[in-house]
């Protein structure tokens, strides 16, 4: 693609009033053009969710396949009005306890309210409310609702910070909006209500977890596809593709913990004779335990939130590095947010995983 100039605008994370550069980036969306901001969640590569040209213009600088739809973010509940026939009361429900938050709703589309390369020509349409005072304020200034996948080349870890932005898109987009950190550290939870209302499906784990949403709506049965399944039959057009993945081969190691250390030192001896560059991705409390070319910490003993925040950039620290050969120990718990840990890890991992 041309080569374009990417502008950068630094604001505050709680812009909260129209600050001036809001105003002109939300209007470069207006007019068709791409650009990067802060969520909650992970930064978001934004375009105008009606405007064909610019929606491609999303897929094109991140390498993404055109059959992986796109979440449209919205600012209020009158934008929500104008994308979706209909929202059933379980998600009514959701909508109350978590919006603004890290919530994705996939409903049934008004047709034409949005490009259809936003759906991938599906029926439904997948969307969320972020709670980052720059990314609402973006959205009011762009006076309409916002297409934004992540702002990663397609295959990257999700970015976490603007620099990481800039790593995979300068270049390639119009602009960044540089709010300073995301929050949650991973994406947001999609899920599907069905069976009229009685179901709630989670069609990717999250930054709401799954126990938030039996506590928001009780009575209603939530399940969680399993990665088998998910293999077989890909609900969320996006879990079949190879995400997250550093270059390195990552293996995740699981056991007790000694044993999981006695295991990983050895390999890290046999890697070094065959000449491999080695990292190990670990808790703060474990990163002595190791010698590597890059010993990466992410996330704490019982700390999955801290885990959460920390996970992207923690990847992208061994690509920088030239890591070859990575495992990854302390990650088993699929508690809360955990489980968004674990299914990333999973997905960067290629699904190797090693019980010792
Ligand atoms: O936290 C987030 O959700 C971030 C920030 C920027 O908001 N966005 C994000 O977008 O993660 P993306 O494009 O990387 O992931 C969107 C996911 C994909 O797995 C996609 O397949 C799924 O949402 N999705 C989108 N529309 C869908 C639909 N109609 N039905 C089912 N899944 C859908
Ligand atoms: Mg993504």
């Amino acid at each position: 693609m041309k080569r374009m100039n990417t502008t950068i605008w630094k604001v505050q994370s709680d812009a909260s009033s129209a600050h001036p550069f809001l105003t002109e980036a939300g209007s470069w969306i207006a007019r068709g053009r791409t650009v990067a901001f802060p969520t909650e969640t992970v930064y978001g590569l934004g375009a105008d969710a009606g405007n064909t040209a610019a929606v491609e213009a999303i897929f094109e600088a991140k390498g993404r396949p055109s059959d992986n739809p796109l979440i449209v973010h919205i600012a209020d509940e009158e934008q929500l009005d104008a994308l979706v026939r209909h929202v059933d009361d379980t998600s009514r429900q959701l909508m109350r306890a978590f919006w603004p938050g890290p919530l994705t709703l996939v409903l049934p589309a008004k047709p034409g309210a949005v490009s259809p390369r936003v759906t991938a020509g599906l029926s439904t349409v997948a969307v969320r409310m972020p709670a980052h005072p720059v990314a609402l304020e973006l959205i009011r200034a762009a006076g309409c609702p916002v297409a934004a996948p992540s702002a990663n080349r397609s295959g990257r870890p999700s970015p976490t910070l603007a620099s990481h932005v800039r790593d995979d898109l300068d270049g390639r987009i119009g602009g960044i909006v540089d709010g300073g950190p995301a929050g949650v550290g991973v994406e947001s939870t999609v899920v599907a209500v069905e069976a009229g209302g009685s179901r709630i499906r989670v069609l990717r784990p999250g930054g709401v977890t799954v126990a938030d949403m039996r506590h928001a709506a009780p009575g209603v049965e939530v399940t969680v596809e399993t990665a088998a399944e998910e293999a077989l039959a890909p609900r969320s057009p996006g879990m079949k593709y190879t995400h997250y993945a550093p270059q390195g081969k990552l293996t995740l190691v699981q056991g007790e913990p000694g044993e999981v250390a006695a295991y990983i030192r050895r390999l890290l001896a046999e890697a070094k004779q065959s000449g491999e560059r080695t990292g190990v991705l670990t808790t703060a409390e474990r990163t002595e335990l190791y010698e590597a070319d890059r010993v990466v910490r992410c996330g704490h003993e019982d700390d999955m939130e801290a885990a959460a925040r920390e996970l992207y950039a923690a990847l992208r620290q061994f690509d920088e590095a030239g890591i070859t050969l990575i495992w990854a120990d302390g990650y088993t718990s699929s508690d809360g947010i955990g489980l968004a840990v674990m299914n990333r890890l999973n997905k960067a991992a290629g699904h190797r995983i090693v019980q010792v």
